[in-house]
């Protein structure tokens, strides 16, 4: 288990590394096994990573046809909702890749009434399709996530059951802080790929993720320990510059080389 953490400059910077890595792993993955098995993240991180992928040059660089997609969190709302994981994905992205067919995108049903039923649905489509991890779980190639500033990933929130979730692989889980119903993969599934990017930018994410750096292990997201856990952040978020927003801070090494 390996966990890392590149800081690059700037918002562009993480977003370009962030693709870079899945046509890295995607080809990888569909070298070894014929198919790349790709859990998305949830929030505002794919709207600034897709747009990469569905043009030259990367979208012509892996074989989407061969890429399953999957998702780490769904928002219990129809497909169609603007709050829908599913829905931002497939606009940001699905839509406009060649070759990828509707039975290709695993979306978890927000919509169902019984969501226990669709999380226990979703599990046995995870075990049925994924290969195994050397623990005998379902092992994504790759996960995606961003981190709220409380910490959060996925759906799992501070404070919440799903938490402590240890045998399912998908569950229900109330969020009070949401006031609403998620559907979340669960930490030994997330523990269980074989590698998991997390993508955060900006000075608001600095302190969940410093709090990371730091093993405090209140941070739901310091709790992910997959076989290579990689963290692409910018330089606010990893507190290394206080957003403009955020208070005055010096001007960094190469901005003042520039003003001499
Ligand atoms: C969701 C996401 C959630 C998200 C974080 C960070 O469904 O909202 O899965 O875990 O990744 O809240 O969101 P941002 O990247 O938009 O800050």
């Amino acid at each position: 288990m390996t966990r890392e953490f590149l800081v690059l400059e700037d918002a562009d910077a993480v977003a370009r590394e962030t693709a870079d890595r899945v046509i890295a792993l995607g080809q990888e993955a569909i070298d070894r096994q014929g198919t790349f098995h790709f859990a998305l993240t949830g929030g505002s991180t794919p709207l600034m990573v897709c747009p990469l992928l569905v043009v030259p040059p990367l979208v012509r660089q892996l074989d989407w046809s061969k890429v399953e997609f999957y998702f780490g969190d769904e928002r219990a709302v129809p497909a169609t909702h603007p709050d829908s994981n599913y829905n931002t994905a497939r606009q940001a992205m699905l839509d406009h890749l060649p070759r990828v067919r509707p039975g290709q995108v695993h979306r978890m049903l927000g919509e169902a009434a019984d969501l226990d039923a669709a999380c226990h649905a979703y599990e046995a489509l995870l075990r049925r399709v994924l290969p195994s991890s050397p623990d005998g779980l379902p092992m994504f190639d790759l996960v995606w996530l961003g981190i709220g500033t409380d910490g959060h990933m996925a759906s799992l929130f501070p404070g919440t059951a799903a938490l402590h979730e240890r045998d399912r692989l998908a569950v229900p889980n109330w969020v009070p802080q949401m006031n609403s119903w998620r559907l979340t993969l669960t930490f030994p599934i997330i523990n269980a790929a074989r590698e998991v990017n997390f993508v955060a930018t900006g000075a608001d994410k600095a302190e969940a993720v410093t709090s990371v750096r730091a093993g405090r292990h209140e941070v739901p997201a310091a709790e992910v320990d997959a076989e290579r856990t990689l963290w692409i952040v910018d330089r606010e978020a990893a507190g290394e510059v206080v957003g403009e927003a955020h208070g005055t801070s010096g001007p960094s090494a190469p901005e003042q080389a520039a003003s001499g």
